[in-house]
């Protein structure tokens, strides 16, 4: 029988990190997007918004940066904080538990990143609302899973199962995000759509289709 489409809920996130994927999906190397294109970027403070199990936010903090890091789901934070402890980098950032559809920050942020979170709203509307929290000068680096024309309901999506098929509501075009991102107040300097391999804990290859922009708001 067919898995009913599901809402990406906390009660959606909460099974999948205290299910038997939370292990592979907590295992994964930093984004190598990130690496690329924030790699070269004068360290100031961060928000990683739906930071899972913390890869990238402790590389970001291995990298200097004070990182918020916020996730709806306290298992995952659970293992990123382990994680954190075990690069020594625990002091640079602040593990958050929070909704990220109605959290609100009590500052604005010199990098704000995601990567493949996909809550409960409209993800071009997710996307409106981290672009919101760059402070001045600031950065937007989106990495986020691509939309491919009708690609179902995401029951048969990954999340360390290794078949990575987003649901089309949770992916996103690069002309999508950036359409939204005001030339009045934003310079978008990346705005791609690539593919990459990737081998699972259990060996198995599998493609990922991301959609990648990053974006820097006028002082
Ligand atoms: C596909 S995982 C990606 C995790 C991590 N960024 C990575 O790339 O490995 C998406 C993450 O977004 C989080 N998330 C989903 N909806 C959220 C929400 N409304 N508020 C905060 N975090 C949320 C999930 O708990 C999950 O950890």
């Amino acid at each position: 029988m067919a898995e009913q489409p599901h809402s990406f809920d906390k009660t959606y996130w909460d099974d999948i990190w205290h299910g038997d994927r939370a292990m592979a999906m907590a295992a994964g190397q930093p984004n190598p997007h990130l690496i690329r294109e924030i790699g070269d970027l004068a360290p100031g403070t961060a928000l990683d918004a739906g930071c899972g199990a913390g890869t990238e936010a402790i590389w970001l903090a291995a990298h200097g940066w004070e990182v918020t890091a916020a996730d709806i789901s306290a298992d995952a934070l659970a293992r990123a904080t382990e994680k954190a402890a075990e690069a020594v980098v625990s002091d640079r950032v602040r593990w958050v538990e929070a909704d990220l559809s109605t959290w609100e920050p009590d500052a604005r942020y010199d990098l704000v990143t995601t990567h493949y979170a996909h809550p409960a709203m409209p993800q071009l509307e997710f996307y409106d609302r981290i672009a919101s929290w760059v402070a001045p000068g600031g950065t937007l680096f989106i990495v986020g899973h691509l939309h491919r024309g009708s690609h179902g309901d995401g029951s048969a999506h990954g999340h360390g199962h290794g078949d990575h098929l987003p649901p089309a509501s949770a992916s996103a075009t690069a002309g999508a995000i950036t359409a939204r991102l005001d030339p009045a107040s934003w310079d978008v300097s990346t705005a791609h759509e690539s593919q990459r391999t990737v081998v699972g804990p259990d060996g198995k290859e599998s493609t990922i289709h991301d959609v990648v922009v990053k974006a820097a708001l006028h002082q």
